[in-house]
């Protein structure tokens, strides 16, 4: 047991020099902690060592995910999009209430009616809000549940995380919910993507092949305290 004990402190001793002076943690080698695996920092010779502390396959996920503006003009295979949906809905959800709706866009020619009637609200923004992403989300929450907002963006995390874990970009969109919303073609829209009654557009996500590898922006730590 004892010698057990050795080896396993030995290996820890090994990881926390091949990494500079210490194991790294969160501030300490950004590289680590933005980019997982991919580190480039000079200080760490062994970069298998530098994923920041606690680092597995959901934390590189989570640490890899980026908004993504940019996208390969290739569509996605509906049976991946499920995939990723399926993801989506076992979020956790007040009271299994599974408070959403979501309809799924990727025929261009009603991405064209949509873009048109984001266009008519005059602002030069809105034809290009979705960037060039094959497939459109739109996801509604339900106006009578107080918390549904909240099961909306768990759903929508899990559908964001889901989609890196595949292979696939997405940036999670406000503001063609805002374009949908004040357009003159408003009711079109919305009839046609077909929400129950009760439930109101709250949020879109457009996802596709990532034609772009953006950096991490910066995150500020000091808002997250321990309170002792
Ligand atoms: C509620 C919400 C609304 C957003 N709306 C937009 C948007 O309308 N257009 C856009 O390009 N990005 C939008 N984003 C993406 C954010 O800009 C992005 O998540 C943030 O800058 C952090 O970058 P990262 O996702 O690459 O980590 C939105 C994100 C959230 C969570």
């Amino acid at each position: 047991m004892k010698l057990v004990g050795t080896i396993v402190c030995g290996l820890f001793l090994l990881a926390a020099v091949s990494c500079g002076n210490s194991v790294p943690s969160a501030g300490e080698c950004e590289e680590c902690v933005n980019h997982g695996t991919e580190c480039a920092s000079d200080e760490c010779e062994d970069k298998s060592n530098c994923k920041g502390v606690g680092s597995n396959a959901v934390v590189e996920n989570i640490m890899s995910r980026r908004s993504i503006r940019n996208y390969k003009e290739k569509p996605v295979e509906r049976a991946l999009v499920e995939e990723v949906m399926k993801c989506g809905i076992n979020a956790p959800n007040g009271q299994n209430k599974q408070s959403w709706e979501v309809r799924i866009v990727d025929d261009p020619a009603f991405q064209n009616e949509i873009r048109a009637a984001m266009a008519a609200t005059g602002n030069e923004r809105a034809a290009g809000c979705f960037y060039n992403a094959p497939v459109w989300l739109f996801i509604a929450c339900d106006k009578s549940y107080d918390f549904s907002t909240i099961d909306c963006g768990l759903l929508s995390q899990n559908i964001m995380l889901s989609a890196n874990a595949l292979g696939l970009g997405t940036v999670c969109l406000g503001s063609p919910v805002r374009f949908i919303l004040t357009s003159p073609d408003k009711d079109k829209v919305l009839s046609k993507l077909g929400f129950s009654d009760g439930y109101e557009l709250c949020i879109c996500i457009a996802m596709g092949y990532p034609n772009e590898k953006p950096a991490a922006k910066p995150r500020d730590f000091g808002k997250v305290k321990f309170v002792d």
